[in-house]
């Protein structure tokens, strides 16, 4: 039997957090800055390169006023989704954006198979219902489309879950492998390292996957 979708069977404290507020006064201001030095930002857009097709409708989940997406490349259609309305309006990246917060809502308000690739950059450990929240992810890609979530080694310490904060970056890799196993709808699940090769650069890690739809 799978366990689809159960984050209960994670530890009962896995997804508590230093800061229990609500996500929208932690978010209510603005913050244009970059959370991952520029060299680890090449290494999120060279892996959407890599995964997004240049014609197609991607998701950025978790969104702020960069995508980090290629810049020479004209996608379709690019959305937003994220918890500041600033933030969102201020990406020259997106065609549209929705502010919601994934914690009290993890049903995504977009239809199924709409997007050809979505990507979760430096956010997935805020989330406090991360495997309801991928299979919607799955649900709204088509069939075969990635999910590239990536992270690096630093974070909003109060607002990151009990479980990442206990992990080490091999740990963090694992357990959102395991994230996407519980939600049940992907397959190719894997991990990777694209660490810039250089000293002082922030790491960075990234878990790809691959939807089977709803
Ligand atoms: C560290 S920032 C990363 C922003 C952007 N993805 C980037 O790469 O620069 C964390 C992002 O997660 C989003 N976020 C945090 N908690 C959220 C929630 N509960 N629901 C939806 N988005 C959330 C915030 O809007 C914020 O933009």
């Amino acid at each position: 039997m799978t366990n689809r979708g159960h984050p209960s069977r994670f530890p009962a404290d896995a997804f508590r957090r230093q800061d229990e507020s609500p996500d929208e006064e932690f978010y209510r201001s603005p913050r244009f800055v970059t959370h991952i030095d520029d060299r680890a930002i090449a290494a999120v857009t060279q892996l959407y390169r890599e995964y997004f097709p240049a014609d197609g409708a991607v998701l950025d989940l978790m969104s702020s006023w960069i995508s980090h997406l290629p810049p020479k490349i004209e996608y379709h259609r690019v959305i937003g989704l994220g918890m500041n309305e600033e933030e969102l309006k201020g990406n020259p990246r997106l065609d549209s954006h929705t502010v919601q917060d994934l914690n009290q809502n993890a049903a995504l308000p977009f239809a199924d198979n709409e997007f050809d690739g979505c990507g979760i950059c430096v956010s997935v450990d805020y989330l406090t219902r991360p495997v309801e929240v991928l299979r919607e992810v799955g649900r709204v890609l088509k069939v075969g489309a990635p999910v590239v979530i990536t992270f690096s080694n630093r974070c909003f310490v109060d607002k990151a879950i009990a479980a990442w904060r206990q992990l080490d970056d091999e740990g963090h890799m694992r357990l959102v492998e395991e994230y996407l196993r519980r939600a049940g709808n992907w397959n190719d699940i894997h991990s990777l390292d694209r660490s810039p090769r250089r000293m002082f650069s922030d790491p960075l890690y990234a878990v790809v996957g691959r939807s089977m739809g709803s």
